[in-house]
């Protein structure tokens, strides 16, 4: 008997891990036909991943939200484990995801010992995943593809210059793409839905994995939108509206608070519509945001815009500080007015508020309207300067406030400053203690506005190589030797000018050869071996001339050449030797 109830409590659903919550707005409406597909393919379909691909703004997150929550939670279909993971967020990144994931589903009794790689923790978790049914909700998936990962995307709208870039649909970790490629083939008990504006190239072909376009509202579904939103009208009325903006689900969210909260239109649609004639053409999502945001005064303009600088989810007392307004009665009512209008999400589960914003309206808010840029950075800057930094560095997330005071640094322009900033309190944690490289290369990249392939926008030449060199180290140590070559050349060029820092150029030749070698390019990495030992002969730096002498030795051993190569080995051992006995 207890032996049952044991059992039977072993299969009883737990809490799901919801690592970021979707602020649901009110009123979601509809969706019957596609919420009764995934709920077809999670009980009785045979692909293990299904992928919901859509433009943003038309409804993805809110529908698996929708999902999940009501239809799945609570029903006879919940599985015993749902972990739910948006992208969007900040700090969201695939690492942190894998050792989330891992947490949850061991119930917080993992031996991190034994899981020390990336590919010892995805293989660990992917047969966790094979053994269980469980749910896997990846959304927002674009922000790990190539076209939306930099640090621009939290300002970065829908547009993707597809012939820019071959590998645009590609992720950008190439770990992250074979997991998915894992989750969608072979035969997962886990199901995992995935929302992306992209459909990730890895997946491409994939039997596993079934992929939906999620298009626009049904039309007596708007209707019935509009209406529980408050706006008065005969449904052709609503409908004609609808049409006009394509029934696209943000428009209509826009539209509706825009209806309901100017006071020039008493909720009424034919009111509206006097003062704003229908488009003739389907307009861009662009015009519904300009039409949006013209429809705020001034003041609200300028708070909603300021707002789009924060890069995440905010708590009310940082939005506070932007709060002129007076009273904070009054900053709370302006606040109630954008959540209805649909230009803010308010987020209500978590102890505290946060204050969300659809990726486009920030974009819009931002990028498009916010004028005084470097000044709002400034203020975010100097607000997050005053934040204290935990006592402990436990994970890269204790580094978030300095993180953010970095970011906002740079984009109020003080580029030095932030190098400096990045040395001296985030480069020896990320790179040492958490080899959190896609977090250096985020940070890293941000100091060369124009083009990654430029010179970072700093004074001292110093800080310039210093910085092509931290920037290609951590794309050698994430696989990406190609990017680490060219910045290493950049590197060395500025090193080469400079006679006082030969040592760092000899370091820097030899990081350079390791990844000429890696993808075959051994002459020219024999010859950058040989002049780092060169260079280190002559300013009599013994270590790296061994180090020189050894890793030659490696690469003529690749070749065939063991003679050579043992020559070089026997020299780099006499120069350790030596080195030792002198610090005896
Ligand atoms: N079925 C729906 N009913 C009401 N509002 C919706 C519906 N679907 C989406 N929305 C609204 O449209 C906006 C965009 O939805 P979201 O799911 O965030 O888009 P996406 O993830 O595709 O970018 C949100 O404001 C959301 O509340
Ligand atoms: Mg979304």
């Amino acid at each position: 008997m207890i032996d049952k109830l044991t059992l039977d409590l072993k299969q009883f659903p737990v809490t799901p891990y919801i690592a970021h919550p979707y602020a649901l707005q009110a009123n979601f409406t509809g969706r019957k036909q596609e919420r009764k597909m995934l709920t077809d393919w999670l009980t009785g379909g045979n692909h293990p991943m299904l992928s919901v691909i859509a433009i943003g703004g038309m409804g993805k997150t809110a529908l698996a939200w929708y999902w999940l929550m009501e239809d799945i939670k609570g029903s006879d279909e919940q599985p015993r484990k749902i972990v739910w993971w948006s992208f969007y967020d900040y700090e969201s990144g695939f690492g942190r995801f894998l050792k989330k994931a891992i947490e949850y589903f061991c119930d917080d009794e993992v031996d991190w010992n034994s899981l020390e790689s990336t590919r010892d923790q995805m293989e660990f978790l992917y047969k966790i995943l094979c053994d269980n049914r469980f749910i896997l909700v990846l959304d927002g998936v674009e922000r790990v593809l190539r076209a939306y990962y930099n640090l621009g995307s939290p300002y970065q709208g829908d547009e993707v210059k597809e012939d820019e870039r071959v590998d645009f649909r590609a992720c950008i970790e190439p770990n992250c793409g074979m997991f998915l490629q894992w989750l969608g083939s072979g035969n997962p008990r886990t199901k995992t839905l995935l929302t992306s504006r992209l459909f990730p190239k890895e997946l491409d072909d994939f039997d596993g994995v079934v992929s939906k376009g999620l298009k626009a509202m049904d039309k007596e579904d708007a209707v019935d939108f509009f209406k529980r939103q408050g706006v008065k009208g005969t449904r052709a009325e609503i409908e004609e509206v609808c049409r006009a903006y394509g029934f696209h689900p943000l428009s209509l969210r826009l539209l509706s608070g825009m209806i309901i909260r100017d006071l020039r239109y008493h909720c009424d649609i034919k009111a509206w519509t006097r003062h704003n004639p229908l488009p003739k053409l389907l307009p861009k999502e662009h015009n519904i945001l300009e039409l949006a945001y013209n429809s705020l005064d001034e003041k609200k303009q300028r708070l909603i815009s300021r707002i789009s600088a924060f890069r995440s989810p905010m708590n009310y007392d940082t939005v506070a500080i932007f709060n002129d307004f007076g009273s904070e009665e009054k900053f709370n009512g302006v606040l109630r007015e954008l959540v209805d209008r649909g230009l803010l999400f308010r987020e209500e589960k978590r102890a505290k508020v946060k204050l969300d914003m659809h990726p486009i309206v920030r974009w819009y808010c931002y990028k498009e309207r916010l004028t005084d840029k470097e000044k709002v950075h400034s203020k975010l800057r100097d607000y997050f300067a005053t934040i204290p930094e935990p006592e402990r560095i436990e994970s890269v997330n204790d580094l978030t406030s300095v993180i953010e005071l970095y970011q906002h640094t740079v984009r109020a322009g003080g580029y030095d400053e932030a190098m400096v900033l990045f040395h001296n309190r985030l480069h020896g944690d990320l790179y040492y203690k958490f080899g959190a490289y896609q977090t250096i290369i985020e940070l890293l990249r941000a100091l060369s506005p124009e083009r990654e392939d430029k010179v970072p926008r700093l004074k001292n030449e110093l800080a310039q190589a210093w910085t092509l060199n931290a920037l290609a180290n951590s794309y050698a140590n994430s696989g990406r030797s190609r990017e680490a070559i060219s910045l290493f050349e950049m590197s060395n060029e500025i090193y080469k000018k400079q006679d006082a820092n030969k040592q760092h150029l000899a370091i820097c030749l030899g990081n350079l050869a390791d990844n000429q070698m890696r993808i075959g390019e051994l002459k020219v990495a024999e010859a950058n071996f040989r002049r780092m030992i060169e260079i280190s002969r002559e300013i009599k730096e013994g270590f790296e001339e061994a180090v020189g002498h050894r890793k030659l030795g490696q690469l003529l051993a690749y070749q065939g050449e063991f003679g050579e190569s043992e020559k070089e080995i026997e020299a780099a051992i006499k120069i350790a030797q030596k080195l030792g006995e002198k610090t005896k």
